[in-house]
């Protein structure tokens, strides 16, 4: 559920923000990490990944965010990379280190017909690695990657390269989101992800949903009148942690003076 702008504030969330501004901390001192952030639909991790990139950009950090999108079985080969690769592109800062890495142009321009091959697609590889690299040392880069439970095969084989051997000694920092509820027995994602939490520098975080209290306050932020205490609590119980979910329920509750009142029986 990727968001324009946010109408309430983040609720809650201090515990994972923290160690999302400690990973940032360390890799503007040049200590890259990977941070694979996990949990279910709705959760908040679009949010909370929101929330890190303004504190990462309030510290001087260049932010790319790079979108998986759900193509079913045809996919876009290296999309989120694309994605990213373009914007870097298009930022005159690192003009002359994407002037002096042709893999750029390979990428956006003339299509992956090239890179089929086992020599292209190391080259390739390697390539966006360096490129990553040199766009980190003009200034420290977070590279945010959306939805990876989306991701096409030639996307995690390039993500499994950069972490595993490519750019995770500059400073840089990669935070990527995947809705764990997705990940059925046989998802693609599951082994990449069992094989990128056993190198040192990737830690998986977990989401989990809101307590009680915060989703109760999410949603009287949401709500610029009171709100009768029995609509928030019936909101709470059903939302069950899911922050989306909250806010499908509130929108779906008429809280207009002729509608929801405390103990009405018309109320929710
Ligand atoms: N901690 C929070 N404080 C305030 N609002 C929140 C918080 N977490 C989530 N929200 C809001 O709830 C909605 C859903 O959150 P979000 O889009 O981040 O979920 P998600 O986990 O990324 O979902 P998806 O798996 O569909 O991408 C958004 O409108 C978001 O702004
Ligand atoms: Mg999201």
């Amino acid at each position: 559920m990727p968001q324009a702008s946010f109408i309430a504030p983040v609720v809650g969330r201090e515990a994972e923000l923290a160690r999302l501004s400690e990973v940032l901390q360390g890799a503007r001192a040049g200590e890259a990490r990977a941070v694979l952030l996990a949990g279910d639909a709705g959760v908040g991790k679009t949010r909370v990944l929101d929330e890190a990139g303004k504190r990462a950009a309030g510290a001087g950090m260049t932010v790319v965010v790079g979108h998986c999108v759900d193509l079913g079985d045809v996919g876009l080969p290296y999309l989120p990379f694309t994605e990213i690769l373009g914007v870097l592109a298009a930022d005159e800062r690192f003009s002359a280190v994407v002037a002096g890495h042709p893999v750029a142009e390979r990428l956006l321009g003339s299509g992956t017909d090239a890179v089929r091959d086992v020599d292209g697609r190391l080259r390739l590889f390697e390539g966006i690695a360096g490129l990553l690299a040199a766009v980190a040392d003009v200034a420290p880069l977070l590279l945010v990657l959306e939805d990876l439970h989306w991701a096409d095969q030639s996307s995690r084989d390039l993500l499994r390269f950069l972490l595993g051997r490519g750019v995770l000694r500059r400073r840089l920092a990669v935070f990527a989101s995947y809705r764990a509820d997705d990940l059925h027995r046989r998802h693609p994602l599951r082994p990449l992800l069992a094989e990128l939490v056993r190198l040192p520098a990737v830690e998986r975080l977990e989401l989990r949903p809101l307590p009680d209290p915060e989703v109760a306050r999410l949603v009287r932020a949401l709500e610029r009148r009171p709100l009768p205490e029995t609509t928030v609590r019936r909101i709470v119980e059903r939302a069950e942690g899911n922050a989306f979910y909250a806010e499908e329920l509130l929108a779906a509750t008429d809280t207009g003076p002729a509608g929801c009142r405390a103990g009405s029986p018309t109320c929710c």
